[in-house]
């Protein structure tokens, strides 16, 4: 399948039958895995085949559908599946530092990703250095050559900045360290970070891959040698494995994944041109508008302007929320990449954590409301925010 398209690859890659020659891919719901004999169990322990289980914390066959599908789509080597999206990153981050390693990263990140850097890998003895990700400039002055990784997210939660993988690779690969990027927010759909220069690639695959809101889940893609030696053992020892049942229903989710995610940008990129202008809002944020200040980076790095809008009302708070609660289709709650569209209103849920000054240098202002763009009619979506415009 290695040689077939992204869509070929998303509905077959990685697909093993049993002897009963199931179509749709079996679900393995085993903790272990029974031997032969002892000897047969001896020598698993000392070295496993690709297709030799012990335990599913290590290693199980429905994950490992998921992980080579995953992995294929993104062009990687190896992937090693998580419990969670933070499992990923936290794994990415934690097996590859130690004390008195320096790591740059971006600023602007998702509250858990930034807990992570700024408050538990300095209690570890890693070095950070926050620095805006945008600015090239300040990531030069950032790494130096005793920086491990850098680590960012390609597109930001929730002002949709994004970071030029390629130019910020050049300078991490210079200095020897390794670009770790959190993918979320461009998708693997939109996305080639291993082609533009990055090392390891984290996703939720809660979001997008799901893609209806089921099960929580991540992955971490790279290198076959790195994800073996360095993200495995980590992982496996740690406990952040992904369950066998949700990577079931996340392989269902990879089939439909490239469907979905055009889809849902075809109608973010309507909706933004629909609401820019409009009298309630200060802005619309979409990186597939003329207007977006890295609208050209993101055609270059994308070739989309993805899934998820920000728009920023006029009246802060109050009028936010009047916005959200007069809204008939689209639903609050905080995911992002579902079937369904969804609206958050980061400065009191998502990013609530970070204080007021942080909040006001990453642009979370009162106003500003975040949309996840789902699949449903864009008519009835675009209806749905004009109309609760108008009430709030
Ligand atoms: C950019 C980004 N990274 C990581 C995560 C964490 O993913 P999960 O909720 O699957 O742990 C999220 C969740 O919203 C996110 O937006």
């Amino acid at each position: 399948m290695k040689d077939k398209k992204p869509r070929t690859k998303l509905v077959h890659g990685g697909t093993k039958r049993s002897q009963w020659g199931e179509v749709s891919e079996a679900i393995f719901l085993t903790q272990g895995f029974v031997y032969d004999n002892a000897e047969q169990a001896e020598q698993r322990f000392i070295k496993s085949g690709p297709d030799e289980y012990i335990y599913a914390r290590y290693g199980n066959p429905t994950v490992a559908m998921f992980e080579e599908r995953i992995a294929m789509l993104e062009g990687a080597e190896d992937a090693f599946a998580t419990a969670s999206g933070m499992a990923a990153v936290n794994g990415a981050l934690m097996s590859m530092l130690k004390a008195g390693d320096h790591l740059v990263s971006a600023r602007a990140l998702f509250g858990s990703c930034l807990y992570i850097v700024e408050d538990i890998l300095p209690r570890f003895g890693v070095e950070v250095t926050l620095v805006d990700g945008a600015d090239l400039d300040q990531w030069r002055a950032a790494v130096r050559p005793d920086t491990k990784a850098v680590f960012f997210e390609s597109m930001s939660n929730p002002t949709l900045e994004l970071v030029d993988i390629q130019a910020v690779s050049e300078i991490a690969h210079a200095q020897g360290a390794l670009v770790v990027v959190d993918n979320v927010f461009s998708t693997p759909v939109f996305s080639d970070a291993l082609g533009q220069g990055a090392d390891v690639i984290v996703y939720s695959s809660t979001k997008h891959i799901d893609g209806q809101g089921r099960t929580l889940g991540g992955v971490i893609l790279g290198t076959r040698e790195h994800i073996r030696k360095v993200v495995e053992p980590y992982m496996k020892h740690t406990g952040g494995s992904m369950s066998p049942f949700t990577a079931w229903v996340q392989l269902k989710g990879l089939e439909t994944l490239d469907l979905r995610v055009r889809a849902q940008a075809q109608s973010a990129q309507a909706i933004a041109e629909a609401l820019e202008g409009h009298a309630k809002l200060k802005q619309v944020i979409y990186p597939g508008l003329p207007s977006h200040k890295q609208a050209a980076l993101a055609q270059r790095q994308m070739g989309s302007g993805g899934t998820m809008l920000a728009i920023e009302l006029e009246g802060g708070k109050a009028a936010a929320f009047a916005f959200l609660n007069a809204l008939d289709v689209i639903v609050i709650s905080n995911n992002l990449g579902d079937a369904k569209s969804i609206v958050t209103h980061p400065a009191t849920t998502t990013h609530q954590r970070l204080s007021a000054e942080q909040r006001q240098t990453l642009g979370i202002t009162d106003g500003l409301v975040r949309l996840s763009v789902g699949i449903e009619d864009t008519d009835d979506l675009i209806d749905d925010i004009l109309t609760a415009l108008d009430t709030a």
